[in-house]
């Protein structure tokens, strides 16, 4: 059967524009054509989960404007559920200020937006699907009170939460422990542990520290370099494929996306690993994030 994906986090407009270089404070730089895409982490992992051929539910929040009309008649033609896709009428939808460099690194800052308003009376709204599903997949644009809380009801019906921490932030045991597997990258990995992730050995550390605050299973992702696993008590390093890197935007929520349709699939994770790096791979030699995502038939492990 499909596995059943819930997805719950924030809906965005991306605004890009790529440069030679990041300008500092300031500053001031001319840069390439601009472009406008959809976007925002719970999305990019809702259409890559789908497009990896799970049956998605996504559970999100958009402003009472265009942008928001404009995705969520993406989701529908992306064959995502969006029953459970809130209107908050008084903010604006999400919205993300995307710069890229020449190596197709980003830099984003987020404005939330309506998905500032995603709150546990919604989360308890779409309590039937969460009761269904498989994998419940979250990350952080969306109020952390609210994730906790989904965390917890899931956790409680016995279903894998699978967390992308991303913006980084700090979080708390009790939280943690609600997980099945966290995906931090680098930046997320040492804000979690306080270990500055540099190398194999530094990752392996990070991996431990964060696994000591009750979670099983850490995938820190390591983007050209992959991923470095904790499964359990078992440690591994998985690199990535050799490709030409246009744009990383997106990349880690493919990653995500795939790593949880592999896993609710009954793979393991060093083989889900294997397989979300594949997908991952393929999202960053191709231009934006959803427009980057791949489908199942194109993913080779
Ligand atoms: O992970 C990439 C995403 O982060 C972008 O699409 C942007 O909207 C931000 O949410
Ligand atoms: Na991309």
């Amino acid at each position: 059967h499909r596995p059943k994906i819930v997805v719950i986090g924030s809906c965005n407009t991306d605004m890009v524009v790529k440069a030679n270089r990041l300008p500092v404070p300031g500053e001031t730089i001319l840069g390439g054509t601009f472009y406008m895409n959809p976007g925002g982490k719970g999305a990019n992992q809702a259409i890559a989960a789908s497009r990896l051929g799970a049956e998605v539910t996504f559970i999100s929040k958009i402003g009472y404007d265009l942008f928001g009309l404009q995705a969520l008649e993406i989701y529908k033609s992306e064959k995502i559920n969006t029953e459970f896709i809130f209107t908050d009428q008084k903010s604006p939808s999400g919205v993300a200020l995307i710069s890229v460099d020449s190596f197709g690194e980003n830099s984003i800052i987020v404005a939330p937006g309506a998905s500032r308003s995603l709150s546990l009376e919604d989360i308890d709204k779409a309590k039937g699907k969460i009761k269904e599903a498989d994998i419940v997949l979250m990350q952080l644009e969306v109020p952390l009170e609210t994730v906790e809380y989904a965390a917890s009801i899931a956790n409680e019906y016995g279903k894998k939460v699978i967390l992308n921490p991303a913006p980084a932030s700090t979080l708390n045991d009790s939280f943690l422990r609600n997980i099945h597997t966290i995906l931090p990258n680098r930046i997320e990995a040492e804000m979690l542990s306080g270990i500055k992730v540099r190398d194999t050995e530094s990752a392996h550390r990070a991996a431990e520290a964060i696994g000591e605050k009750g979670i099983e299973n850490v995938v820190i992702t390591l983007g050209k370099d992959g991923a470095y696993v904790k499964e359990k008590d078992e440690f591994t390093m998985i690199p990535a494929k050799e490709v030409e890197t246009i744009d990383t935007t997106g990349a880690g929520d493919v990653f995500c996306g795939a790593f949880s349709v592999h896993l609710s699939e009954g793979h393991c994770l060093a083989e889900a690993v294997r397989f979300a790096n594949a997908a991952a791979a393929l999202a960053v030699t191709r231009i934006g994030a959803q427009s980057a995502i791949p489908y199942k038939k194109e993913v080779i492990v």
